[in-house]
């Protein structure tokens, strides 16, 4: 009688094919990556309906990705894998800025603005005055550190998504001042849900999830000598601030809105009626 073959037997066969690659990296990473996929397909059990099930969802994903609409990093998203590589490669010191996702919607580019100018060019929301200083992680300022803004406004659409925005709507590159101070108008952002018309959003629905992100303003600010950082900075009363659809909020960067009437001091010029204000530094860390 002839042995039978068992999905051990399957399982090593494909480990033992890499012991010759001659890249140890890429040898690591494939044994690795094919011991925890076969892992993962015994445990579950996986069917062969279900495996055909799977084929179809990574055929749609990638139909449905293009030059502007990335369904691949929306699955690392929504499976916090991008939250965990960041993590992993950008483990930041006590008192430095934490970074986040990237997300799609940075767009290379923004325009140069000055201390004090506004980012919404057509009507976007309610004014927001969003300001501080960019640090060394031993406090000293940082004149020159450079701060790349974006963001979405009360229709929940970043520029790069809304036909009838400008292309420069919502988004700047700014300069900080002498006392690294930095200082922008800007409109209260709104919680929006990221794209879920396709296999992202399905496997969401069908599991209950919501495609909802909480408020937020991307910022990614580089200075020389200094780690870049590419964060958020979230509203605390926002909805969903306790279940962001790709798991990008951390405590050290949920801020607090505070509200200002007409006339209050420190109003930008410009603004009339209600405002707010948004007061947050960002500490960079020196490259070793
Ligand atoms: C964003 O914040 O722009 C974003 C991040 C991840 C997925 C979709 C959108
Ligand atoms: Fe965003």
């Amino acid at each position: 009688m002839t042995e039978r073959t068992t999905p051990e037997d399957i399982t090593a066969a494909v480990l033992a094919s890499f012991d010759r690659c001659p890249d140890e990296r890429l040898r690591t990473v494939m044994r690795s990556l094919t011991a925890h996929l076969h892992a993962f397909v015994t445990d579950v059990a996986l069917t062969q309906e279900e495996w055909q099930a799977a084929i179809a969802v990574l055929t749609a994903t990638g139909h449905i990705t293009t030059g502007k609409r990335q369904e691949w990093i929306l699955w690392s998203d929504t499976l916090g894998v991008s939250m965990l590589v960041d993590a992993l490669s950008s483990r930041t010191p006590e008192g430095a800025t934490e970074s986040t996702v990237q997300g799609p919607f940075y767009v290379p580019g923004s325009p140069r603005r000055g201390y004090g100018d506004r980012i919404d060019e057509i009507p976007a929301g309610e004014a927001l005055w969003v300001h501080g200083h960019v640090r060394s992680l031993d406090g000293r300022p940082l004149p020159g550190a450079e701060l790349d803004v974006w963001q979405n406004g009360d229709n929940e659409l970043y520029a790069v998504q809304d036909p009838e925005a400008p292309e420069d709507h919502l988004r700047g590159l700014f300069t900080a001042r002498d006392d690294g101070s930095y200082g922008f108008v800007t409109v209260r952002p709104t919680p929006y849900p990221i794209p879920y018309d396709g296999p992202v959003g399905q496997m969401l629905s069908a599991t209950g999830r919501h495609p909802w992100r909480p408020a937020h303003i991307h910022m990614m600010v580089r200075a020389p000598g200094h780690r870049p950082v590419t964060t958020h900075l979230f509203d605390v009363t926002s909805e969903h601030i306790d279940g962001d659809a790709v798991f990008a909020v951390k405590p050290s960067l949920v801020r607090e809105l505070v509200p200002h009437q007409d006339g209050d001091p420190g109003q930008p010029p410009g603004i009339t009626g209600k405002w707010w204000s948004l007061a947050s530094d960002f500490v960079l860390v020196p490259e070793s």
